[in-house]
């Protein structure tokens, strides 16, 4: 896909790699891009520097995308590309114990993290069909595709976001529905910037615009997979090659990292 003369939304768009994508579509020439986030006036400032429009919107409630979609298509016309960007990072509560993390930090990031995603192709596929396609790009993470250390919660949704990314694309490829999904390892946000350091930021953090980049070229080849970080493609290859050494090698990284910061 082209963004060029295309209605696009972007949640999360308020900050970091939402804001950069809403930039960089600006910049292709779509029609209007409609940013959608829980931080209002963050939303209200990106949509009016890039001639879009704002909604006040949190991901995890269904009625608020449902809402989205339908002002969106009335007011602007059909939506092209929905960019299901935003998300929360949660860590485990204690990095060496993988379920130590309260139920209320997994039901709230399984929330923003998966069900947005769902209510969003709820909203939207009807629509898509009806009107022979369309396009979501998901951000996710290398964390759904390669786990997180100290980070179960984060990584698990993670992986659920991919499951139901492909899901969506094996289901709906023959009515004209693509799917992409955007899988970086560390880039310069307030997301990174509240976690510890971590084996996210080893190959090194990327800027957002970056991000935006690679999400272009990933589109216009119409990938299912965009890996703004190259490496994680090997990773993936070493993964499935043997998995029990990947665990293996996991393990050890856990080891290294427990043993800096012992106690926790
Ligand atoms: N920063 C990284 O290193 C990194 C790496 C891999 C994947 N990601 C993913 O990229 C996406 C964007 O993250 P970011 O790093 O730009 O984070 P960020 O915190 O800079 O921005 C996230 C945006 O999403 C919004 N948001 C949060 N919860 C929301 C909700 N319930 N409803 C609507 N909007 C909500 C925030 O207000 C903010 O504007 C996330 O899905 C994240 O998991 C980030």
């Amino acid at each position: 896909m082209n963004v060029s003369g295309k209605i696009v939304v972007v949640t999360g768009g308020a900050d970091g790699i939402g804001r950069a994508l809403c930039e960089r579509f600006h910049r292709e020439g779509a029609a209007k891009i409609v940013v959608a986030d829980v931080n209002a006036a963050g939303a209200e400032a990106v949509a009016q520097s890039i001639e879009g429009a704002a909604f006040a919107c949190d991901v995890s409630r269904e009625a608020d995308i449902r809402h989205v979609v339908e002002q969106t298509e009335q007011n602007f016309g059909p939506i092209d590309l929905w960019c299901g960007n935003a998300g929360i990072a949660v860590l485990d509560a204690r990095p060496n114990d993988a379920a130590s993390a309260p139920d209320e930090a997994w039901a709230r990031s399984w929330a923003v993290n998966v069900m947005a995603h769902i209510y969003a192709a709820r909203a939207l596929v009807p629509r898509m069909i009806a009107r022979g396609g369309g396009y979501f790009l998901n951000t996710v993470s290398a964390a759904g595709l390669l786990s997180q250390i100290g980070g179960a919660v984060y990584a698990t949704t993670k992986h659920a976001a991919v499951g139901f990314a492909e899901n969506l694309a094996i289901t709906h490829r023959h009515q004209g529905i693509r799917v992409s999904i955007l899988c970086p390892q560390g880039v310069d946000t307030a997301m990174l910037r509240g976690l510890p350091a971590g084996p996210q930021s080893l190959d090194g953090v990327l800027t957002p615009a970056q991000v935006a980049d690679a999400a272009t070229v990933g589109l216009a080849r119409e990938s299912f997979l965009i890996l703004p970080h190259p490496q994680v493609a090997s990773y993936m290859r070493n993964k499935v090659e043997n998995y029990d050494r990947w665990i293996g090698g996991m393990a050890k990284l856990q080891a290294r990292l427990q043993a800096k910061t012992p106690g926790v």
